[in-house]
């Protein structure tokens, strides 16, 4: 088992979690912003909270994230740019469904330069599609904290409530399995290339997804910890 907190470990960059929806990166990338004390930046948690607070910008992602396509890299790039800037990022943050487009990646390769960081790391979830159906229609997430968990695979002590502090759980919109097909689509067209970009740039660093949440934890943590 890995370390809770990382008390005199520096991150000092971006860390990109890359892979299909359901793989584990918001887990992951939950754990690794805790032990470095960083942030965990979720596109997908940003963007849910804009559409639960009514946001013209909500408003415009509501219908799309609804279909499993992706958000306009404008509205992403606008959104991200803004979180960036405020201090707790100064440290370097943990990045959760972004980059997804190579506009994207692009566009937050030079952002990372001009802010004077070092090059990012990036950890490639690598899972077969056959387990995740399971893991995305078994997902349920706490109304209050957002911690994650699976009707399966990591169930709470008391069925519907969090582990952590009680509250309710729930299953996201786009969690239901007719939307499943549509966001692995999505995926494998506009954001499955950014492996191979970030290949040739040699920041990529691939992980068996399939394994436990701790094997996981271990290998993207040693990943981190030897990056260059
Ligand atoms: P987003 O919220 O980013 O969703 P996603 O990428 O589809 O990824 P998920 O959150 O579904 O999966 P995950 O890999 O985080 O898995 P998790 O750790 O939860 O995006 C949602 C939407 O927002 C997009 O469709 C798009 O519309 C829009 N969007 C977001 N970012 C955008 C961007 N940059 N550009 C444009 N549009 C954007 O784990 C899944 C389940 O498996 C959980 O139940 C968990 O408990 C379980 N689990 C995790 N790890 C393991 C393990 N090792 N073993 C067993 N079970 C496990």
């Amino acid at each position: 088992m890995s370390p809770d907190v990382l008390p005199h470990e520096k991150l000092d960059r971006a860390v990109i979690f890359l892979g299909p929806p359901g793989a584990g990166k918001g887990t992951q990338a939950k754990e690794l912003a805790h032990k470095f004390s960083v942030p965990h930046l979720s596109t997908g948690d940003m963007l849910r909270e804009h559409v639960a607070h009514g946001t013209s910008l909500g408003q415009q992602a509501q219908p799309i994230m609804a279909s499993g396509g992706l958000v306009p890299d404008s509205i992403v790039l606008r959104m991200v740019a803004d979180r960036i800037d405020r201090p707790d990022c100064s440290r370097g943050f943990v990045f959760d469904g972004f980059p997804r487009t190579v506009t994207q990646a692009q566009w937050l390769g030079e952002l990372l330069k001009q802010h004077g960081f070092k090059q990012p790391v990036v950890v490639h979830f690598v899972i077969d599609k056959g387990l995740l159906l399971r893991r995305i229609t078994g997902r349920r997430m706490c109304k209050v904290g957002g911690e994650i968990y699976n009707i399966y695979e990591r169930p709470t002590r008391v069925p519907g409530r969090c582990d952590n502090d009680g509250g309710e759980l729930e299953q996201r919109p786009d969690d239901r399995e007719e939307i499943v097909g549509p966001r692995l689509e999505a995926y494998e067209k506009q954001t499955a290339p950014l492996a191979a970009y970030y290949r040739r740039l040699n920041r990529l660093h691939d992980v068996d997804a399939a394994l436990s949440v701790d094997e996981v934890s271990s290998k993207v943590l040693e990943i981190v910890r030897n990056a260059h």
